[in-house]
């Protein structure tokens, strides 16, 4: 047997005796490990599963009267075209409601009504279709503290191109940036844009992952080794944070994979992936905020995407347990406050 399928049946032991009730560690159903290497494929203990909520609540920025606005986060939002609306309204207001000050979406002209009328709370720039978009978008960036490209993008030729053009300007001023979406179609097409920047995210799910594996590594996926094919799509693009989206979610910095497989539930709804981009836009910023120091060593963007996609996963749990199979991407909207309080705030 495989060192993998002795620490996956290890968790699910573990996950068996907390079902018939002969232990209480609530944190255990999240059947989290995290493992230095495969070699090594150690199975943490308890300790280390509560760690790395741990490490999630240290970089959260206390709510005190004596910030001024915009010091919890000012997010970018790249996308939003004629077709797609709907990521980029989810992605920017999942951002607030996790705790951002301000959400800035940045889409086409046609996009920027339809945006602003889901929502008052959002900041929409029409100016990603424009002759000069990569300008426009430019002078904002100083006052960003992340930028997710990707949700509602689609492929047209000018718009990949303009993003393209936001992904370089932000990576000159440092800042973090999550791709997702067809952020990620842009990226398999031309990996040396993100390549080594450290303080990218991106959040592929199998199919997008399976394409950017294939480009980068020229093999296909493992489907026997998920762990190691995160691991060495994070090491092929220089270390940056990959997270696999799944049934339960892969997350990698190149020496560490991190399984989040908190509760959710059996129904994915289209718009969870853009929930878990906006909230990742500002857990990344706190996160990088905070450095090294109050997440232990560990890498910040690790510890980030940790924190989003379980909280993307309670609010999916949350909403089901309402509303069943009708439940929707807005139903877990309505879920974050709700979900953060319960995962980071006890
Ligand atoms: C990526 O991380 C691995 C494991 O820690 C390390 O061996 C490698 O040198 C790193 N590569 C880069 C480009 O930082």
């Amino acid at each position: 047997m495989q060192p993998r399928g002795i620490s996956c049946l290890v968790a699910e032991i573990l996950l068996l005796l907390e079902l018939i009730g002969l232990t209480q560690c609530g944190e255990l159903r999240m059947c989290l490990f995290i493992e230095r290497s495969f070699s090594l494929h150690k199975t943490h203990t308890l300790k280390d599963m509560e760690n790395i909520f741990q490490l999630v609540r240290n970089v959260i920025p206390p709510l005190t009267g004596k910030r001024h606005k915009g010091q919890d986060g000012r997010i970018g939002i790249v996308g939003g075209c004629q077709e797609y609306t709907g990521a980029p309204y989810f992605a920017a207001i999942t951002a607030l409601k996790v705790g951002a000050d301000l959400s800035h979406v940045f889409c086409t002209k046609d996009a920027a009504t339809v945006i602003k009328s889901y929502s008052p709370e959002l900041i929409v720039h029409p100016v990603l279709d424009s002759p000069n978009a990569v300008h426009e978008v430019e002078k904002w960036l100083p006052r960003l503290h992340s930028v997710v490209i990707g949700p509602g993008l689609g492929r047209d030729e000018t718009l990949l191109e303009n993003a393209k053009g936001i992904i370089e300007k932000s990576k000159m001023k440092g800042i973090p940036i999550i791709i997702d979406a067809d952020g990620l179609w842009l990226i398999s097409q031309q990996p040396s844009l993100i390549q080594g920047y450290q303080r990218a995210i991106l959040t592929p799910n199998y199919m997008e992952f399976s394409r950017l594996y294939e480009a980068m590594l020229r093999d296909p996926v493992d489907s026997s080794d998920h762990h190691g094919c995160v691991l060495r799509l994070s090491q092929a693009m220089g270390n940056l944070t990959v997270v696999q989206k799944g049934e339960r979610d892969l997350i990698s910095d190149g020496e560490k994979v991190v399984v989040c497989g908190h509760e959710g539930s059996g129904r994915r709804c289209g718009g969870q992936g853009d929930l878990l981009a906006g909230s990742l836009g500002v857990l990344a910023h706190w996160a990088f905020l905070a450095g090294a120091e109050r997440t232990n060593g560990q890498n910040p963007f690790l510890v980030a995407a940790f924190g989003a996609c379980s909280l993307t996963r309670q609010c999916n749990s949350q909403a089901f347990q309402k509303l069943g199979r009708s439940m929707t991407a807005s139903d877990m909207v309505a879920e974050v406050g709700a979900a953060f309080g319960k995962l980071f705030e006890t």
